[in-house]
Order: C-alpha cells, then structure tokens, then sequence
C-alpha cells in the first residue's frame, strides 16, 4: 500500500514500537519527537454535573491521536526517501497511513478533522511541526515561541497569544535541530543560541535551555515576499508624501542615510523602501546578517555575513564584508545594520566617494543614534579625540530617519533630521519632519499629526541642482500646530 515511501517490511516496526531517539540525520531527528509515554485516548468521563469545554477536550482528543499517528508514521515511512517525493504523493500516502491506523483503533473523525489531522501530519513530517501554519498565516510578523506551552505572534504590531502549542520541550527542541542541522549549525547545551536563515527567508533565533530557563526561546521575523513599498507606507501612515517626496530627493541626490530605531520598529522595512529611489543604472551592493533587503534594481550584488562555525571558524565578519565590498567597485552600499566595528569603516566609504550609502542602527532618536555610532567607534578600538570622531561622523552621515514603534502597535516615521556640520565640538543638527502626538482615544490609539519643523532643508540647494526642486511649502509646519 505505501508502495515508495514504505520501509521495507524486515525495518518496519509495529505502529506502536517504541522509537530511538537521537542522532543528527532528519530521519533519527524526527524520530525524536514520538512520545515516551504511550498515548492512550482519555477514557469517556462519566457524566458529571460540571460544565465540560468541548473545543478544549477536541482538542486534546485531535493531539492525541495527532500522537499515535505522527509514530505510526515515522514506524512506516522510509524517512530518508521522502526528499524525493512529490507534495501529491507524500500527502496521499500519510493520508493512507492515517486512514488504516484510525481504522485499526476504531477512531472516528468528521471530515473536517480529518483534513486537519492529515494537514498537521504533513507539517510535522516535512515541515516545522506547529510552526508551520504561523509560517504560512500572512498576517504574522513575528513568531516567539517561549518554551513548548507558549507562542506568542505578532499581528499589525501587537503581540498576542496563540493557543497553538508543542507537545513537550523535546518536540520543539526537534523541530530547532531540524532547522539548525538544516543550514550546518549545531544547537546543544555547549553551543546554546544560534541565529539562521529558513528556506524562505525568514530570520530565525533560537536558545535553548539551561541558558534559556523555562524550554527553549524562538524568535522568527517573518520573511515578507512583497515588502511594503513607499506608497504602502504612506497609505499606512508610517510619514506623509511631503516626507517621501523629501526622501526621494535625499536617495536621489546620493546623501548618506541612517535608519534609526527600536527592536522591530521598522528599520529594515524603510530601509528597503527607500532603497527604491536609487537609480537603476547604479551597481549596489547590500551587506546584511540576514538576506532581508529586496531591492528592484538590476544591478545588485547580496552579501550575507557568516558567524563562526561550531569549532569557532569561517567566521566572515559584516566588517570582512565590507572591506571587500569597497573593492567590487559599488555605487552604493548598503549595510542591514550597523552594531560593531564595521562602524568604522562605514563612515569612511561613506566619507570617500560612496556617497549614497544607507544603514540602520539601533537607537531612540537621532542624536541617540549618534552617540550609538561615537561608542560603536570606541569600541572598536579606534583611539581618536572625541572631537575627531564627531567630526568623522558629521561628515560622513547626512541624514538620520528614525522610525518608531508606537505604544499602541502602530509604525510611524517619527522624525527626519539632518546633520548640518560642527559647532565647536558638538555635532549640528536640525530636524525636517517629525510625528507629533496630540492624546490617546478612549481606545488607547494614539492622536497626532506629521509636521515639518518650518526650518528649509540644508540639502535644498543640492536638491534643486540634481533636479529636486521641491516646493518650499513642504517645510512649511502643520496648519493645526
Ligand atoms: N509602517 C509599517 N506598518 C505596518 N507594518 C510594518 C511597518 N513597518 C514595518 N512593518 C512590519 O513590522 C515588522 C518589523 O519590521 P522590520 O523588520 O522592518 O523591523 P526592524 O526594525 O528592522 O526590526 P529588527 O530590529 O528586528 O531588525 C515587519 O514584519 C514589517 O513588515
Ligand atoms: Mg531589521
């Protein structure tokens, strides 16, 4: 009956033998996740007076039986064939298996159920088990999973709860390996977090115990295929066509732009909508941790840095990255973000002839952003004034767009300054745009408006001179204010 993907009858094991755990290959990876204990049906409860909740009972009857089958189909199915096998046929013969083990135990399911059932199976044969519907619901940006019980997501910039869970920490522990094993990496209690990429994209995270306490810590920021654009961000509120209008002309004219802002608050998003400004004509390069930017120009060339490997070697560091980048001859380069010595050399191509280049960095607000990027020198190791390295800086970075996430879940460009020069010793900013918060509604969103400042860009000249005459007007504050 299970013709290709059977084992053959002297390896096949009765459906309820006990598996081997351990191993690193997928099939002894899966074979991990079957249960110790025997699964048995909870007994029908007799009727008692207290209110029983049917959808939770349902529920724990499908995991049950999700159990017995999920081993019956690791005793059954030749594991190491299945990477061969078409979706159809993979999903016919787990639909076989499951219709010939419900039958031997006499369970009986609706057909909604049913579909379910075989869909979830198919999941945890080929996929991530419970992560893989999170993986596939578009409206999820962030999937947190907090030990086996719990998993947060992230929709329109609100966390919430699922009711979606492992069935134990050695099942998300499996459903971990089979992502790390699957990009070379190793998670164990001597390597305990490792950071990687999933097949579509997605950025992953994971730690586990005893550094993570409670059952191991997963982080997954969802790879989106159609990247908000300009005009969806306009149409979301994130800034106004007066700022895209602005910033158009700062990407135009080839100033140096830093995306500042918080965790998750929308960094590489403007980042790579702003990257659509840039001339098609011009060769671009993108450095990132992880490959996130998709950019629709022709000529780009991706870099993805590597981290050491479990013996601690082939490290190629952003910075290693980046110094061979300044040799592929770049118009443009942009780094996914900024955080260590690669600071360095950043401001110096951005001060020698890439003009144009954009990064993000993690800080509050834009003279935040510069104090970030005055420790990441120090840190470096670069021994130089105070002075001087403000001076580096302030001729290198143009403009610092800080984006933001708002208390009520909201993403908003909250502020475009520019840094003008030094006075003294202090580096001269001024601020273009900025979000201005007025209340919060009884609902607890929050009231506000963008506002330009009133001050005319230092860059207006520049602007005007590339052909970005933009109408003074656009300088002009909010009528309201
Ligand atoms: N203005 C916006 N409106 C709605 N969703 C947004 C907006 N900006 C970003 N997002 C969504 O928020 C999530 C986080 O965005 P993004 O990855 O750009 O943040 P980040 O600041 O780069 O995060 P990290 O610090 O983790 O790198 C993404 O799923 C993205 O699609
Ligand atoms: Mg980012």
């Amino acid at each position: 009956m299970f013709s290709k993907y059977k084992k053959p009858s002297s390896e096949a094991a009765p459906a309820l033998k006990e598996p081997t755990p351990k191993a690193n290959n997928v099939e002894d990876l899966t074979a991990i996740a079957a249960p110790q204990t025997s699964v048995r049906r909870k007994a029908p409860q007799a009727a008692k007076p207290v209110p029983i909740d049917k959808e939770v009972k349902r529920k724990q009857r499908m995991s049950d039986i999700k159990l017995e089958l999920h081993r019956a189909l690791l005793d059954n199915l030749n594991l190491s064939a299945l990477e061969h096998a078409t979706e159809q046929d993979l999903r016919q013969e787990i639909n076989a298996i499951s219709a010939e083990v419900l039958a031997e135990k006499s369970i009986v399911l609706n057909r909604e159920d049913r579909k379910t059932l075989n869909s979830e199976l198919y999941d945890e044969v080929t996929g991530l088990g419970p992560l893989e519907t999170l993986l596939k619901d578009e409206t999820v940006n962030d999937i947190l999973v907090n030990g086996p019980q719990q998993i947060f997501v992230e929709r329109a910039g609100k966390l919430e709860l699922t009711d979606i869970t492992f069935k134990d920490e050695r099942h998300l522990l499996r459903i971990i390996d089979k992502i790390v094993s699957a990009v070379g990496r190793r998670v164990d209690e001597s390597n305990p977090y490792v950071d990687a990429r999933l097949q579509d994209g997605s950025r992953f995270n994971a730690m586990v115990p005893p550094i993570a306490v409670d059952g191991s810590l997963v982080s997954i920021r969802k790879f989106k295929k159609d990247k908000l654009g300009i005009d969806d961000l306009v149409n979301f509120g994130a800034f106004t066509e007066e700022m895209a209008a602005y910033l158009q002309a700062a990407v135009a004219t080839r100033l140096n732009i830093i995306v500042s802002g918080g965790t998750g608050s929308g960094k590489t998003t403007t980042l790579n909508a702003l990257s659509s400004f840039i001339d098609n004509a011009e060769r671009i390069l993108t450095i990132e941790d992880t490959a996130e930017l998709q950019l629709q120009q022709t000529h780009v060339g991706r870099m993805e840095s590597r981290p050491p490997n479990v013996e601690g070697k082939g490290e190629v560091s952003p910075r290693d990255c980046l110094k061979n980048a300044l040799r592929m001859r770049p118009d443009r380069i942009i780094v996914g973000e900024t955080r260590g010595e690669e600071v360095i050399d950043m401001l110096q191509a951005m001060n020698t002839g890439h003009d144009g280049s954009m990064t993000t960095i993690h800080a509050n607000s834009a003279r935040d952003g510069v104090s970030r990027l005055e420790n990441m020198i120090a840190m470096a190791g670069i021994e130089m004034p105070l002075k001087a390295v403000r001076s580096q800086i302030s001729s290198a970075v143009n403009l610092i767009v800080q984006a933001s996430r708002l208390q009520d879940g909201s993403r908003r460009m909250t502020s475009i300054t520019e840094i003008t020069g030094m006075e003294g010793e202090v580096i001269s900013m001024q601020e273009i745009f900025r979000y201005q918060r007025v209340g919060l509604t009884p609902d607890n969103k929050i009231i506000g408006h963008f506002t330009a400042t009133g001050v005319r860009s230092h860059y207006a000249e520049r602007f005007r001179m590339w052909g970005y005459d933009l109408p003074s007007a656009i300088y002009e504050p909010f009528a309201a204010q």
